[in-house]
């Protein structure tokens, strides 16, 4: 949403992530197929302000990858904390799982290699953050667990919600409207605050809303 230099720029004046998660980003660039769907540090910098900012202990991923995303929250979580994420590519998971391995940070996360919905219905605690950058057809259903699994002062953040700009055409495809009607969704809950953030390619942040002044 901001060209490549202004991006750089802010990268530059951020919190960044550590060596273990900047070599993760370089070698899954470099030899992983479909590396654009890294978050990519700009975002990695938002999400370590959000959990620093909510003192987040327990994080829900949906969508691992790589595991650059799960091991660059894992950095600003507690020793006690953890991240749950899940995937269903064993392969990428393997090369998460190696990266983790090599950081004091790996520990913390717990890997589930199962399809999204299918690993939810096993779980029933509540989390602090619940990240979604999972199968876009499946985000309104992610959205209505996370509703259900967010602990009291806990926070959704659900990437690729403006989906390169598609979501204003809508009618393109099945994952356009899918996230459109996500999107409208998250609108119309009540009772939460949300802000629809025009951050590499759109971060919804939803939170439960405090009292009414
Ligand atoms: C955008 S990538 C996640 C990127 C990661 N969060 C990061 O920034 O490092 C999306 C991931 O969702 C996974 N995925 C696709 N369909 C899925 C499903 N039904 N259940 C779980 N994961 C799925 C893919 O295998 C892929 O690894």
């Amino acid at each position: 949403m901001v060209s490549k230099d202004i991006e750089n720029y802010c990268i530059s004046h951020s919190t960044r992530p550590s060596e273990h998660v900047q070599a993760l980003g370089d070698f899954t660039r470099e030899s992983v197929h479909g590396s654009n769907m890294l978050i990519g540090e700009m975002e990695a910098s938002v999400l370590a302000f959000l959990i620093r900012l909510a003192k987040v202990k327990n994080i829900l991923e949906l969508g691992t990858y790589t595991g650059y995303s799960a091991l660059a929250m894992a950095e600003h979580i507690p020793h006690d904390g953890k991240v749950v994420t899940i995937d269903i590519n064993r392969e990428t998971t393997a090369i998460a799982r190696k990266y983790w391995d090599q950081s004091p940070h790996g520990k913390k996360i717990q890997q589930i290699l199962k399809p999204g919905l299918e690993a939810l219905a096993g779980i029933e605690e509540n989390f602090d953050l619940i990240f979604i950058d999972a199968d876009k057809n499946n985000y309104s259903n992610y959205l209505d667990w996370a509703l259900k699994h967010l602990s009291a002062n806990g926070l959704i953040v659900v990437d690729n919600t403006l989906w390169h700009g598609k979501v204003l055409t809508p009618g393109l495809d099945k994952q356009t409207d899918s996230i459109i009607s996500h999107n409208i969704k998250a609108r119309d809950l009540e009772g939460y605050t949300k802000t629809l953030l025009p951050i590499r390619d759109g971060m919804f942040l939803i939170q439960k809303a405090g009292p009414e002044f």
